[in-house]
């Protein structure tokens, strides 16, 4: 029965399974922002709260891509579990420590895929994941933003947090 349904998709299994697990580090990817959002809009930074709620969005909208991508080859999507994310931060630089070693696990993950196209021969798969391989670039880029605004405003001064909250808002 699998040998018959493999007979429908160009697909390896292999590419299969690596692309459904890249859905997965997408959705979880934006839960992570969503818990990252709330956080900021309790403690007072209700703009980068609202640049991280969007965030959460795009990442959704990541998940769904790759997702419609294995159906539309042919292949079984299969709906990501969801799993307890961070949902309390020991500062507001920490949210942002934390965004940008998320984003650079993402890259790497994204690398994998198509280093695994590149060994197969999936040349489909891997021209659809160069569009991930440019939006990585901007995510982190925006990301390391964030904490080089952390050392340009003081936080500590009177008026730093919500300097710093209004600016990295504007990075989105
Ligand atoms: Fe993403
Ligand atoms: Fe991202």
């Amino acid at each position: 029965m699998k040998d018959l349904l493999r007979t429908s998709t160009s697909l390896s299994e292999g590419i299969e399974q690596i692309l459904n697990l890249q859905a997965k580090i997408e959705s979880d990817a934006s839960n992570k922002y969503l818990a990252m959002a709330a956080w900021l809009d309790r403690n007072g930074f209700v703009n980068t709260a609202e640049y991280l709620y969007k965030q959460a969005e795009e990442e959704r909208e990541h998940f769904l891509k790759v997702f419609k991508y294995i159906t539309d080859m042919g292949g079984i999507a299969i709906t990501p579990s969801v799993p307890e994310v961070q949902q309390e931060f020991a500062s507001f630089r920490e949210v942002f420590d934390i965004a940008l070693q998320n984003e650079i696990a993402v890259t790497k993950a994204i690398n994998k895929v198509i280093a695994k196209c590149r060994a197969e021969n999936d040349y489909a798969t891997e021209d659809f994941m160069m569009w991930y391989v440019a939006e990585q670039r901007e995510e982190e880029k925006n990301a390391r933003r964030a904490l080089e605004l952390f050392e340009l405003i003081n936080e500590n001064e009177a008026t730093g947090k919500f300097a710093l909250d209004v600016q990295i808002a504007k990075i989105g």
